[in-house]
C-alpha cells in the first residue's frame, strides 16, 4: 500500500533528508512574495542536489521542470521527486475569469470545468500542484485579494470550494491532467482588519466557525490534498504557528491527511509579528503547530535538525509532516514516473487550445452580472446603430487577464473593442478618453492612477455626441486588485468618474461596462446611467464574452457573490449581518442603527443580478408548519419566465434562525438552484433543509440545532424575497 511504501522510504531517510522534504524554495525567476534574501541560486542547487528540497514553486514549462526534477531524481541519494507548485489561480495560459467573477456565475459545473481546464494546461507545463482555491470569505471590498475568493458568503463559498477542488484534482489525482489543490489561506485572512493587506485578524470563535471555516471544511471533505496557512495573526496567534487551527481543527477534528504549506516566508514573519524571538523559535513553533512545509523562509532547513537533536521538536512532528508530503507525492504518481508532467508534445497541444478557449469563453459569459437595465438599452440592436466605445479598458488586452496570471503573457486577452468588432453590421467608433494607470503595470509593483491627464476627454465627448448608444468600459486595471493591492477608495480609479460625467452631459444613452476585481462604489452611476454591466476581469476571452452579452447572444444570468456598497464608509457591508437591538427607525428620531449621511442598505445586495427576461416568483410553500429537529423541511416555490427571452435564474433560499443561544444573522443563504426557463415557461423548484442547514456553531465549536421559529426567504436576490416561517420543535 501507499502507507507501506512511505514507511519503507522513510526508514531509509536521514533526519536531514526528512527535513529536506519539508523545505520549499522559489524557483529561479518569478517572485510572488518579497525578494528572497537567504537563498542564492547556488544555494538552492546545492540543497536540491543533496536532497534537501521537497518542492519548488514558480518553476514552469516542461523543459525547466524536467531540469530540476532530474536533479532531485537522479542526483540525490534517494531520488525523491519534487512536487512543483504554482499559483494556478484562474487558469494557466488560457485564463478564466478571476475567481470572484466565476463565483458570480453560481454555476458549479462551469466552475469545476474551468478549474479542470486550468489543471490540464498547468499539468502539461510540468506543474502538479496549484495554490488554489483561495476559499477566504471576506466582507471587505478594500482588501485586494477579494478578487481571488468567492465573495462574502460561506455557503456559496463552500460550494465553489468543492467545485474548484474537484475540478483541479478530478476523480484521479494520478492522472496526467490533474493537479493537487490547496485550500488557502487557513485561516481568517479575508477578515484582515480594515481590509489592509497582511493585517491582523481578531474575531470570535463563533464567527470563525460559522463564517470562515465552512469553505475550508468543504474543501477538505472534497479531498483537497493540501492547505496553505495565512499571513495574519488570528486572535493574537499567527496562523502559521496556530496549533488550534492546524492540528486541533484541521488534522484532528477534520482528519485531514494531506499536508500544510506555509505562505511565502510566513514562518520567518512570526518574528516580525512578535511571536518568535528568532528563527529557531519561529521554526519550532511553526513545526509543532503543524505547518508541514516551509515556503521560502529557509528556517526549517536551517533550524529543524538542531531543534530535534535538542529535543525541542519531537521527531514524531517531523515524521508526521514528511509522511503527509510523501503521501501526496505518491498519490500524484510521482514515484512511478517523476517526469509524467514533462511531455513536450502534450505541452504544445494543450496550451491555449481551441477547446480551452471555448471553455473559458463559456465561463466568462456566465460570470457577467447585469446590474441595471433601464429602458432596455440592452441588448443592443444588431444593425443600424451608431455605437461609441469609450475607455482605456475597452482597448486593453492585458487588464482583463486580472491579477494572478503569472504564466499568461501580456496582451493575450480579447479586448472589448475586438469583441465588438465581430459585430460588423453596426458602426463602431472607439475613443480612449483617459488612461487608468500611469506607466507599466506589473504584478510586483505599486500602480499609479491617472488623475490629471484629461487630454483624451474631448475626443471621447465628440465620439459620444454622435452615437445612438455609448458603451463605456471603466473600472480597475487587472493589477489594481490582488495581493498587496488594498485600497481605501472604492471609486472608479483615476479620473474615470469625471470622464463618465462629462460624456453623460452629451449623451445619456450610456451602457457602463465595469471591469474590476472588487466591488466598486458607483452610486452616481447607478443614479444616472441607465444600464450597468458588471464584467469583472474575465480572462482571455473577455472581449468576446462582453460583446456577446451586450448583443444579446448570451442572456446574462450572473448574480453578485458580494454586496456592492454605496460608499466605502459602509464597508464592511454584507447581507448575512446581525440585527442589532435597534434595526429600524420606529420613532423618527436618530436613535437607531444607521448612518446619518447614507442609506444603510447596499447599492446592490448580495445575489443581485438581472436578465434580459423577467422572472416572477410565487407560491412559496412548506410541506408543514412545524418540524421535529432532524426532520427534513421541504420548501417549494413557483417561478415563471414572463419576459421576452429564454433565460436562466439563480433561485436563492435564505433562512433566519429567529432567536437562539447566540444571535444569528438576519439572513443566511442555505440553498440555490440555477434554473433554465424558456420564454413563458414555469417551474416548481424544491429545496430540502436538514440539520446541516439549520444549525450553527457556538464559541466552543459545538454544532447546535436549536428549536424555535425559523424564517424562510426565497427570491431573486438576498433582498427581494418571498417569506414564510416554521417552528422547529
Ligand atoms: O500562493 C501564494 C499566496 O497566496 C500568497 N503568497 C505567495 C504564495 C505563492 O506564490
Amino acid at each position: 500500500t501507499t502507507e507501506e511504501r512511505i514507511t519503507l522510504l522513510m526508514d531509509q531517510m536521514t533526519l536531514e533528508e526528512k527535513i529536506g522534504q519539508m523545505n520549499q524554495y522559489n524557483g529561479f525567476w518569478e517572485v510572488t512574495g518579497p525578494a528572497p534574501k537567504a537563498g542564492s541560486s547556488k544555494l538552492k542547487y546545492d540543497h536540491l542536489s543533496k536532497g534537501w528540497v521537497g518542492s519548488l514553486l514558480n518553476v514552469r514549462g516542461v523543459k525547466q521542470v524536467r531540469e530540476v526534477q532530474k536533479i532531485a531524481v537522479e542526483k540525490t541519494r534517494l531520488g525523491i521527486p519534487l512536487i512543483i507548485g504554482f499559483d494556478v489561480i484562474h487558469g494557466y495560459k488560457t485564463l478564466s475569469p478571476i475567481p470572484l467573477a466565476e463565483a458570480a456565475s453560481w454555476d458549479m459545473d462551469a466552475i469545476k470545468k474551468s478549474a479542470a481546464i486550468a489543471a490540464s494546461e498547468a499539468s502539461a507545463a510540468g506543474i502538479n500542484w496549484t495554490f488554489a482555491p483561495n476559499v477566504d470569505v471576506t466582507h471587505d471590498a478594500r482588501w485586494g485579494r477579494v478578487m481571488e475568493g468567492a465573495g462574502e458568503d460561506p455557503f456559496l463559498g463552500s460550494k465553489v470550494a468543492i467545485a474548484r477542488v474537484k475540478g483541479f484534482q478530478g476523480d484521479d489525482l494520478s492522472a496526467v491532467n490533474t493537479i493537487a489543490a490547496c485550500a488557502k489561506h487557513f485561516a481568517g485572512y479575508g477578515f484582515v482588519e480594515s481590509g489592509k493587506e497582511y493585517n491582523i485578524v481578531d474575531m470570535s470563535n463563533s464567527k470563525l466557525y460559522n463564517m470562515v471555516l465552512p469553505p475550508f471544511k468543504a474543501a477538505n471533505d472534497a479531498g483537497a490534498r493540501t492547505f496553505m496557512n495565512a499571513f495574519n495573526t488570528l486572535n493574537g496567534t499567527p496562523a502559521t504557528g496556530n496549533k488550534f487551527l492546524l492540528r486541533d481543527i484541521l488534522k484532528i477534528k477534520w482528519n485531514f491527511k494531506g499536508f500544510v504549506v506555509s505562505d511565502w516566508a510566513s514562518i520567518i514573519e512570526m518574528i516580525a509579528h512578535g511571536y518568535a524571538k528568532d528563527g529557531s523559535e519561529a521554526a519550532e513553533r511553526a513545526a509543532i503547530a503543524g505547518s508541514d512545509m516551509d515556503m521560502e523562509s529557509y528556517l526549517y532547513v536551517q533550524e529543524l535538525a538542531k531543534l530535534v537533536n535538542d529535543k525541542k521538536v519531537d521527531a514524531s512532528v517531523i515524521n508526521d509532516a514528511v509522511r503527509r508530503i510523501l503521501r501526496v507525492k505518491f498519490e500524484l504518481g510521482l514515484f512511478d514516473d517523476p517526469y509524467k508532467y514533462c511531455d513536450e508534445k502534450r505541452e504544445k497541444e494543450v496550451s491555449g487550445s481551441k477547446s480551452n478557449n471555448d471553455g473559458v469563453l463559456d465561463m466568462a459569459k456566465k460570470s457577467i452580472v447585469l446590474l441595471k437595465n433601464q429602458n432596455n438599452l440592452l441588448p443592443l440592436k444588431k444593425s443600424g446603430q451608431k455605437i461609441a466605445l469609450i475607455g482605456a479598458l475597452a482597448n486593453d488586452k492585458t487588464s482583463p487577464l486580472g491579477s494572478w496570471r503569472i504564466a499568461a503573457d501580456d496582451n493575450t486577452a480579447v479586448s472589448v473593442l475586438e469583441g465588438m468588432q465581430q459585430y460588423k453590421t453596426n458602426s463602431l467608433i472607439y475613443a480612449k478618453g483617459t488612461d487608468v494607470t500611469i506607466g507599466k503595470t506589473t504584478f510586483t509593483k505599486e500602480l499609479e492612477f491617472n488623475t490629471t491627464d484629461k487630454s483624451g476627454f474631448e475626443e471621447a465627448i465628440n465620439t459620444a455626441k454622435n452615437a445612438d448608444v455609448v458603451i463605456m468600459v471603466l473600472g480597475e486595471h487587472g493589477f489594481q486588485s490582488g495581493e498587496g493591492r488594498s485600497r481605501t477608495s472604492l471609486d472608479l480609479p483615476g479620473n474615470q468618474q469625471e470622464l463618465l460625467e462629462e460624456v453623460y452631459k452629451v449623451n445619456k444613452n450610456i451602457v457602463l461596462v465595469l471591469n474590476n476585481g472588487r466591488p466598486l462604489a458607483i452610486q452616481w452611476a447607478n443614479d444616472h446611467i441607465p444600464t450597468i454591466v458588471e464584467a469583472w476581469q474575465l480572462g482571455t476571452q473577455s472581449g468576446n464574452a462582453i460583446a456577446q452579452v451586450l448583443y444579446g447572444d448570451y442572456n446574462p444570468s450572473g448574480k453578485l457573490p458580494i454586496s456592492f456598497p454605496r460608499n466605502v464608509g459602509q464597508v464592511p457591508i454584507y447581507y448575512n449581518n446581525f440585527s442589532t437591538g435597534r434595526p429600524t427607525n420606529v420613532d423618527n428620531n436618530v436613535f437607531w442603527s444607521h448612518y446619518s449621511d447614507v442609506d444603510k442598505t447596499p447599492l446592490y445586495p448580495f445575489g443581485h443580478g438581472l436578465s434580459y427576461t423577467k422572472f416572477d416568483y410565487k407560491d412559496l410553500k412548506l410541506n408543514k408548519n412545524s418540524f421535529q429537529v432532524g426532520e427534513p423541511v421541504k420548501v417549494s416555490v413557483s417561478i415563471k419566465n414572463s419576459g421576452n427571452y429564454d433565460g436562466k435564474e439563480v433561485v436563492q433560499l435564505y433562512i433566519r434562525d429567529v432567536s437562539g443561544t447566540l444571535v444569528r444573522p438576519v439572513k443566511e443563504l442555505k440553498g440555490f438552484e440555477l434554473v433554465d426557463l424558456k420564454k413563458g415557461e414555469q417551474k416548481i423548484i424544491n429545496f430540502i433543509l436538514t440539520k446541516e442547514e439549520l444549525g450553527y456553531f457556538d464559541n466552543e465549536g459545538n454544532y447546535l440545532v436549536e428549536p424555535g421559529i425559523f424564517k424562510i426567504f426565497v427570491g431573486t436576490n438576498s433582498d427581494q424575497v418571498l417569506e414564510t416561517e416554521f417552528e422547529l420543535k
